[in-house]
């Protein structure tokens, strides 16, 4: 008997190999459907990737020792892994898709492309020039993987970037956190891409916000409650701040939540990971896992180490 190792999509079965030698056998479960009934064999789950199905299995497999997220955020998944197993999240996966709706939105807010676009539907020709990105101050709060495949989009802005992370990297010139305050009334725009931890949720709130410049543009691509909406829904409604927003607190947002008609709000429905770079991507890594756990490797990105 083999034990079973579960991957999303064809393409990383086949990339995978033969990994007969080392007791497993790859099949593909793409969370389109409720999982097999029998999961007690299986001891390597890759979550599907926004699926209706994807988590829901994990409470069935009681031999698992390693749990592969599709996710560069893993917050909701900490609680759901069973003690002891591995966690592996999938950072590096979603850099280019989530940095270019981050530059996307940078561009639309700067350059008002909602307001063009709402002019040519009335086929009215309102002439009138607009902020640019090039010549502007973008903090970049959360300056990790995302964040350094965004620099090198703004630097051929020809934007002017402020690195900000967790804690200081004096040779990358990246801040830290407790500069955040000091920062803030110099930016033109910040765009928040940091995890949703302890630390970091309201980490914008009134106080934040009132640091920043009038007419700044609040940039969210990272997690929804790191902003805090209804601090934000206040600037916003006032005119004082624009924002743009891919996640937002709550999710989905409800139909008839303010912050749909708040001016100068632009809102994309979480949607910056998942766009096309990223699948055949994170296909080569899935295989790529699944060849390191059957030679007994260290698996890359491990972000709750397991010990079985
Ligand atoms: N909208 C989407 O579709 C989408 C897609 C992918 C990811 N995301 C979000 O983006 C996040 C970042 O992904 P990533 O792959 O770039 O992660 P990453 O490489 O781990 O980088 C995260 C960065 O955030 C910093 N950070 C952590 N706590 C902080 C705090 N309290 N204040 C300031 N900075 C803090 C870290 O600083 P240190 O280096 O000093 O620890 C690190 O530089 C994910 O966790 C996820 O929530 C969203």
């Amino acid at each position: 008997m083999s034990d079973r190792v579960l991957v999303p999509w064809q393409e990383s079965r086949e990339l995978a190999g033969d990994v007969s030698g080392a007791g497993l056998r790859v099949e593909v479960f793409s969370g389109d459907e409720p999982g097999p009934e029998d999961l007690k064999d299986v001891v390597f789950y890759t979550v599907p990737y926004d699926r209706p199905h994807n988590s829901e299995p994990l409470g069935r497999m009681p031999n698992l020792r390693v749990v592969q997220a599709l996710t560069a955020g893993y917050e909701h998944l900490v609680d759901q892994v069973p003690a002891g197993t591995t966690l592996a999240n999938a950072r590096g996966l979603h850099d280019s898709s989530t940095a270019e709706l981050a530059l996307a939105l940078l561009l639309a807010a700067q350059r008002e492309l909602p307001r063009w676009v709402r002019a040519q539907e009335e086929h009215r020709w309102e002439h009138e020039h607009t902020r640019s990105l090039a010549g502007s101050r973008v903090l970049i709060v959360g300056y990790g993987s995302i964040g350094a495949a965004l620099d090198r989009r703004l630097v051929t802005g020809e934007a002017e970037v402020v690195r900000v992370a967790r804690t200081a990297r004096p040779a990358d010139d990246v801040h830290a956190v407790a500069d955040l305050d000091a920062l803030l009334p110099t930016a033109d725009a910040v765009v928040l891409v940091t995890p949703l931890t302890e630390q970091t949720r309201g980490l914008f709130d009134s106080r934040r916000l009132a640091l920043l410049p009038d007419g700044a543009l609040v940039v969210n691509v990272g997690r929804g409650p790191v902003l805090d909406t209804s601090a934000l829904l206040a600037e916003t409604s006032s005119g004082r701040l624009r924002a743009a927003l891919d996640v937002t607190d709550p999710e989905p947002l409800p139909a008839d939540h303010p912050l749909w008609d708040s001016p100068g709000v632009l809102i994309t429905p979480h949607v910056a990971g998942g766009a096309a770079a990223f699948y055949p991507a994170a296909a080569r890594f899935v295989a790529a896992q699944v060849r390191r756990f059957a030679a007994g490797e260290p698996l890359e990105n491990v972000v709750v180490p397991g010990d079985r």
